[in-house]
């Protein structure tokens, strides 16, 4: 549900009212406990228990989750309980998981305050903590009790933060081909044209959950979604110690990058590749890789979740509107890829 900011708290309210939780449970992060909790009622009930991350994905771990089932059981939470997560994707993947698994399961409510947790992550039930190097590899199928999205929020992210939301909502435009695809063509329009940004969000979330909800548990259809992910996560990774990659870029790049390897394999023309990149790098710079990096990354390709034996899964765009999942590629196919579009780099002593 999208709220405007002089209804989110009476809706809040309601459900509190209407459910009459025995505690409320605020999970949030560093920054949003700063710029997001205050405008809310929620902040004021002093029997409230508040429990605050650190902001990002190191909130994700199971360190964290022990620590909180600690504080909710040294405050009596039960089954009667609400978890109220007030933050971007990583608060609710980590709220929603807590909630999912203490006592078998308890209410919890989404409060999204990043662009990318509006249209992406407070839809479609995944929750999640990442694991031993790997990003959401222990977590449920859990979908929240109530999701409250008001994109007052949005003003105080950062452009980063902006552009990884953007990321997604062009992920979702090209796979929808729509209303959605029409909305973004002219590019990242400014908060305050709320009309633009509530009819935007809703778009995504409606088709977002078009897909989700006929295939819950991602077994085929849903698998669309992961569209320049597969390349988003390898280059993420290749450059995790580079602040300037980030997750919005990495996966902007991703869809760009798996459109061209969809063109060399046969899956797509010359014309949706043109309109992907207009999309996209107006907006992003175009990251690549060196030919020392080409093994590298053919590994941390491979060590995604969803490849195995020497063969890797991808979604490729077949046309705007058009895409198809479960693309087995070899390889040394992606290697060949790799190494046609490295820059002429062979060692790092090269560039230092
Ligand atoms: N469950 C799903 O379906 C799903 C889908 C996509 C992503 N995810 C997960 O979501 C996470 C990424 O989400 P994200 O992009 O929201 O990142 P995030 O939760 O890490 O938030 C990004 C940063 O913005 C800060 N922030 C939050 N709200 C703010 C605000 N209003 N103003 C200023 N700063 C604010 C956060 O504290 C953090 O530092 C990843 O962990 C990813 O795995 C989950």
């Amino acid at each position: 549900m999208i709220v405007k900011t002089d209804t989110i708290n009476s809706r809040l309210e309601n459900w509190l009212n209407t459910h009459q939780p025995d505690k409320v449970v605020v999970v949030t992060s560093e920054s949003s406990f700063k710029l997001c909790l205050p405008k809310l009622s929620i902040h004021k009930k002093l029997d409230n228990v508040v429990y605050r991350l650190p902001d990002g994905d190191d909130a994700k771990t199971i360190e964290f989750c022990q620590d909180f089932w600690s504080v909710m059981m040294r405050n009596d939470a039960n089954r009667k309980s609400v978890i109220i997560a007030v933050g971007g994707g990583a608060v609710l993947d980590f709220s929603g998981f807590c909630a999912s698994v203490f006592m078998r399961g308890l209410a919890c409510i989404y409060v999204p305050t990043t662009l990318l947790s509006m249209v992406d992550g407070s839809e479609g039930g995944k929750t999640g903590i990442n694991f031993y190097g790997t990003k959401n590899i222990i977590g449920t199928f859990s979908e929240p009790n109530l999701v409250l999205r008001n994109i007052e929020f949005l003003t105080t992210l950062t452009k980063n933060e902006i552009f990884s939301g953007w990321a997604e909502i062009l992920k979702h435009g090209i796979l929808e081909g729509g209303e959605i695809f029409k909305q973004i063509q002219g590019g990242i329009k400014p908060f305050s044209d709320e009309d633009y940004w509530i009819n935007l969000i809703r778009l995504n979330i409606e088709f977002k959950k078009s897909i989700t909800s006929a295939d819950f548990k991602e077994k085929g259809q849903r698998k669309l979604l992961n569209l320049g992910h597969t390349f988003g996560h390898g280059l993420e990774a290749l450059f995790f110690e580079d602040p300037n990659i980030t997750h919005g870029k990495a996966v902007a790049n991703g869809i760009y990058w798996e459109t061209l390897l969809a063109l060399e394999l046969g899956f797509t023309n010359e014309e949706n590749l043109r309109i992907v990149e207009n999309l996209i790098f107006p907006l992003y710079p175009k990251i690549g890789w060196n030919k020392f990096q080409v093994e590298e990354i053919g590994n941390l390709l491979m060590h995604d979740k969803k490849n195995e034996n020497g063969w890797i899964h991808f979604t490729f765009s077949k046309q705007i509107g058009a895409a198809e999942y479960n693309i087995e590629v070899a390889k040394q196919r992606i290697l060949h890829f790799l190494d046609k579009h490295a820059e002429d780099v062979e060692s790092i002593e090269d560039i230092l």
